[in-house]
């Protein structure tokens, strides 16, 4: 609490950030001042102040002086503050640009700014003035405070604790990187928005044109309403940062123009569907946020009911891997590949959204039909940024190889769980054909490629059985030098071979080695992508663990390097069996049928490991409701999947009951009841859906947190589990 907080100019800014103040009884007194008279006694009559007073007398012995009077004002103020004794006040201010505030108050108070927080609320409403005054208006709104070098922590301490006990977002940056922000996100709109309806409006003839004017129209121009003299202040304070958004916003007007002139659909195309694909991306982000705000923290919840059954006909979503290369290699086809059957969880989508920063044009995905205009092998340009790739290892490693070959260079980020994972595996290779690549401390992301390298091919002894390294690796492959031959310890995934030669790519596969050349090419073709026998491996698990049960799983891609989680269930006495079995664009696939049995512990072969190594979350689950005991050994690589997937797995098969032993490359579960309680996923999507799994025989309900990953690779989980049986859904969803 402190003791006075002094508000100069009582408009909806002022008036609010009083108000929100007073009634939250966080200052002794709150005196407002305001040259308006009409102003000064609203504020007192609706509680918005204590009392209004003249700028010396309020001043005096205040402990915060908030400064809310329009940006042009401001200098005038600090002035006339600078003559004042200010005591030990800290002074802040909510002006909308922040550049010319603080060089106006380094003037004002000749270098002496200590004291000075800037600072600016984006909040806002169609309303104005004191009358307008709302204490909750920057609840969950953002508030940037943009501290400079001399400022005091304690100063700064200060107004940061006000402004978050109204609720407020607060984030501290850099006073220019503010005003660049700012007047990217918003003084540009506003900008745009007055001028299209300005140079419409005073075309008298076209003045019809609003008649006609639709949502369009509607939507975009509803900011031309805010208030004229508040944005004409904002642009004259922040003019050198609008002007260079303006000037490169200018520029890609420019290229626009010429690509309608030139009747250039594919640049219109390739603008249009990066603009959309980026929108909605925002306002998933939105989405997210109001998501948080509701729960006030990031952790999505399932809540899986004991028992239910496993019956039914679904087709679960497309395969991972297979949706990825589909991307990849569309990319640098020549001609326009088509996609069906693609994924649209979250990792794929990080991968798509990688190749449109490069310049290709990728149309959808929509109901999993996916349009790739190819740029060829060596048509890609640099992205404008660092390639955000999310959860997916995949996509960082995969694009890792090819693009070590490109002539610029990229930045390669992920988030929380990606960035601890070990990236020398490609990194180290890849140097010694030739690619520069720097990883962030202990080899972890963020992958820095070096453009302009020529690559040699080389041969390659892997030693760690992994799909994603060897694909790497093959895709450097394509652009190096002679030839490239990977070999590897035991059988992994082969999608990349057989896609690159769906491509028409020439690829040798001797014995344990893949071979490629460089410099063929690429021709475009279709894609069917089959379900992911990796999410199907959740209802194999569910339809042979609850009683009664019979699934028909649909259309699931059953490539021999991907079934040792069918080999390893039917070695525990599951009762599986595969139908129609046929091939589809180079991968086989079958319906699965799966019936309630019971299952038994056994010693998991080790051969098998690398064949069923993203099912093993729910393969334990299995285990668990098996009789007697199942170990695991020579699985040391799911500890660097997207979490540590024994040691996660293995604390909440305890918390549930089971007994779960972890080992340095493996697990021993004891078969047993399973009992309910609270599991932590670790953002990791498999283990999430794994202990959904487990809810079929557990006797109370299971709380798993931090499912929000689950987005990553199967979209649709809750509503499919819930379609055939299975209780479980979004705590406090419907
Ligand atoms: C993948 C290979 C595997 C697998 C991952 C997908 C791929 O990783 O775990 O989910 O698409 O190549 P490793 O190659 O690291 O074993």
């Amino acid at each position: 609490m402190i003791g006075r907080l002094v508000v100069v100019g009582l408009g909806l800014i002022g008036g609010s950030f009083a108000k929100g103040v007073r009634e939250r009884g966080l200052c002794r007194e709150v005196v407002g001042v305001d040259l308006d008279p009409q102003t000064r006694s609203l504020a007192v009559e609706q509680g918005v102040v204590d009392r209004c007073e003249d700028l010396a007398t309020a001043c005096r012995g205040a402990d915060v002086i908030q400064l809310a009077v329009p940006i042009l004002a401001m200098e005038k103020l600090l002035g006339v503050l600078a003559g004042l004794d200010l005591g030990e006040a800290v002074c802040t201010d909510v002006g909308s640009a922040k550049g010319s505030v603080v060089r106006a108050a380094r003037r004002a108070f000749a270098g002496r700014v200590q004291r000075f927080v800037p600072g600016h609320p984006i909040a806002g409403s169609e309303r104005s003035g004191v009358e307008a005054a709302n204490g909750d208006l920057f609840r969950r709104h953002k508030v940037i405070l943009t501290p400079l070098e001399e400022t005091e922590p304690e100063a700064l301490e200060r107004v940061d604790r006000l402004w978050r006990a109204l609720d407020a977002d607060v984030e501290h940056m850099q006073v220019e990187h503010h005003d660049e922000v700012l007047a990217a996100t918003s003084h540009l709109p506003h900008l745009l928005a007055f001028g299209l309806v300005d140079s419409l409006a005073k075309r008298s003839e076209n003045l019809e044109i609003f008649r006609y004017a639709a949502g369009g129209f509607r939507d975009f121009t509803r900011i031309a309403g805010s208030d004229p003299v508040m944005w004409h202040d904002i642009f004259l304070a922040n003019r050198e940062a609008v002007l260079r958004t303006l000037d490169a916003f200018r520029s890609d007007l420019d290229a626009l123009r010429a690509a309608v002139d030139a009747g250039d659909g594919h640049q219109l195309l390739g603008v249009f569907t990066r603009a959309r694909a980026a929108r909605e991306h925002f306002s998933k982000i939105l989405a997210r946020r109001a998501y948080v705000d509701a729960m006030q923290d990031n952790d999505l919840i399932y809540l899986a009911q004991p028992g239910g059954h496993a019956s039914g006909h679904i087709r679960v979503p497309g395969d991972k891997s297979i949706s990825h290369r589909s991307i990849m290699l569309g990319s640098l086809a020549e001609g326009v590949t088509e996609v069906e059957g693609f994924l649209e969880g979250e990792d794929a989508l990080a991968t798509i959204q990688a190749f449109r920063d490069m310049g290709v044009v990728i149309e959808g995905p929509h109901h999993g039909r996916v349009t790739i205009h190819g740029v060829g092998l060596h048509g890609l340009q640099a992205p404008p940024g660092p390639l955000y790739l999310g959860n997916s290892g995949t996509s960082m490693r995969l694009l890792s190889g090819l693009l070590a070959a490109q002539p610029f260079d990229t930045v390669l980020t992920g988030d929380a769980s990606l960035s601890k994972r070990p990236m020398n595996r490609v990194a180290k290779p890849l140097r010694e054909m030739g690619a520069v690549i720097e990883t962030g401390p202990d080899g972890r992301p963020p992958l820095t490629i070096r453009g302009g390298r020529k690559l040699t091919g080389m041969n390659y002894d892997m030693p760690m059985a992994s799909a994603q390294v060897k694909s790497c690796l093959l895709l450097a492959g394509l652009y190096a030098a002679g030839e490239t031959s990977v070999t590897e310890p035991a059988p992994t995934r082969d999608h990349t071979e057989r896609m690159l030669r769906g491509f028409g790519y020439p690829v040798r596969v001797e014995g344990r080695s893949a071979i490629v050349e460089g410099g063929h090419k690429l021709s475009a073709t279709r894609i069917e992508v089959p379900a992911d026998i990796s999410s199907a491996a959740f209802f194999l698990v569910a339809g042979s663990i609850a009683e009664d049960s019979e699934l028909l799983l649909e259309h699931v891609g059953i490539n021999p390097t991907r079934t040792g989680v069918i080999d390893i269930l039917k070695l525990m006495g599951a009762d599986i069996a595969l139908e129609n079995t046929r091939e589809v664009g180079g991968e086989p696939v079958a319906d699965i049928r799966v019936r309630s049995a019971k299952l038994k512990g056994i010693e998991i072969p080790e051969d098998l490991v690398p064949l069923a190594i993203d099912e093993f979350p729910v393969l334990f689950i299995a285990a668990a409701c098996a009789e007697g005991r199942t170990v695991l050994r020579g699985a040391e690589e799911l500890r660097v999947k997207e979490s540590d997937r024994i040691q996660v797995m293995a604390d909440g098969l305890q918390t549930l009951g089971v007994k779960a032993e972890p080992t340095a490359d493996g697990i021993v579960i004891e078969g047993g009841p399973i009992g309910g309680g609270e599991v932590y996923s670790h953002g990791d999507h498999r283990i999430a859906m794994s202990f959904s799994i487990a809810s079929l025989r557990a006797m109370a309900p299971i709380r798993i947190h931090d499912c929000a990953n689950v987005a990553t690779s199967f979209p649709n989980f809750v509503e499919l589990a819930w379609h055939v049986g299975i209780r479980v859904g979004e705590e406090g969803g419907v």
